[in-house]
């Protein structure tokens, strides 16, 4: 344990495989970047903890990870989220953190990924990298999570960010907030030479969202919904950090706050 380090705090997933390969991929790359700092994990979701626990697996919450780097020793600590948008999980971050600060000689904060105007065409072109070259008959289908949050419309400037790159192929929807399915359906059939869709979740991770809302076998999943309108579907289920340049944002907002 150094006196400074890295606090990655992120919203959670019970599924171990996505755990591992976009939050634990998305941390390990922050120890890399910052070899003199300790990094931590914590999780906001109390869902995901309390399900978590119920397996035998204890993750801190904010107050417990920063308690526990005070009993340690750390003066001073990063507090870098892994959370897409300035929505409500972030905001309970910074609540959670806020009785901490005089406790540390310095604490700060890294962004979410989309926060500055720049974040949106960053986080465009990292994704760009894994897509398939642009054709007539295929569209990519993003689905984001939505919220009832403000910060909600980062969705929409998402998708004008990615026309922008020339990726007029991308549509973005989400699983609970606007635009929903319905309204990319729509957006789907505003080309109506697209036939084929490609799925991928807009998530930090690819966990029950992307395998059942997305992927699932039920009827009401994004898949079996595009097919009964008569698409091709094919579902890529990669979670954000599982992207290299992805995880390179991640450690550019931790570097700006240090
Ligand atoms: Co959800």
């Amino acid at each position: 344990m150094t006196e400074r380090a890295v606090l990655a705090v992120s919203f959670g997933t019970s599924h171990r495989d996505t755990l591992e390969k976009n939050i634990a991929a998305i941390e390990a790359e922050l120890a890399a970047a910052f070899p003199e700092r300790t990094v931590r994990r914590a999780f906001t979701s109390g869902m995901i903890l309390r399900k978590l626990a119920g397996e035998g697996t204890h993750i801190d919450n904010v107050p417990q990870a920063l308690e526990r780097l005070l009993a340690e020793g750390c003066t001073d600590v990063v507090v870098q989220p892994t959370h897409v948008m300035n929505g409500e999980e972030y905001h309970k971050l910074l609540a959670q953190a806020e009785p901490y600060r005089a406790r540390f000689a310095r604490m700060s904060f890294g962004r979410p990924l989309l926060t500055a105007a720049e974040d949106y065409a960053a986080l465009g072109r990292a994704l760009m990298e894994a897509l398939p070259a642009q054709r007539a008959d295929t569209a990519v289908l993003y689905m984001g999570h939505g919220s009832e949050h403000q910060a909600n419309s980062a969705y929409a400037l998402m998708e004008y960010a990615f026309h922008d790159l020339g990726r007029k192929d991308v549509v973005i929807g989400t699983v609970e907030g606007y635009p929903g399915f319905g309204e990319a359906l729509r957006r789907l059939k505003e080309r109506p030479q697209v036939r084929r869709v490609e799925l991928r979740p807009l998530m930090t991770v690819a966990g029950d969202h992307a395998k059942n809302d997305l992927a699932g076998d039920e009827e009401d999943s994004w898949r079996r919904r595009l097919e009964a309108a008569g698409y091709e579907t094919v579902c890529v289920l990669t979670g954000l950090g599982e992207h290299p340049a992805v995880r390179a944002l991640f450690v550019e907002h931790a570097r700006q706050a240090e």
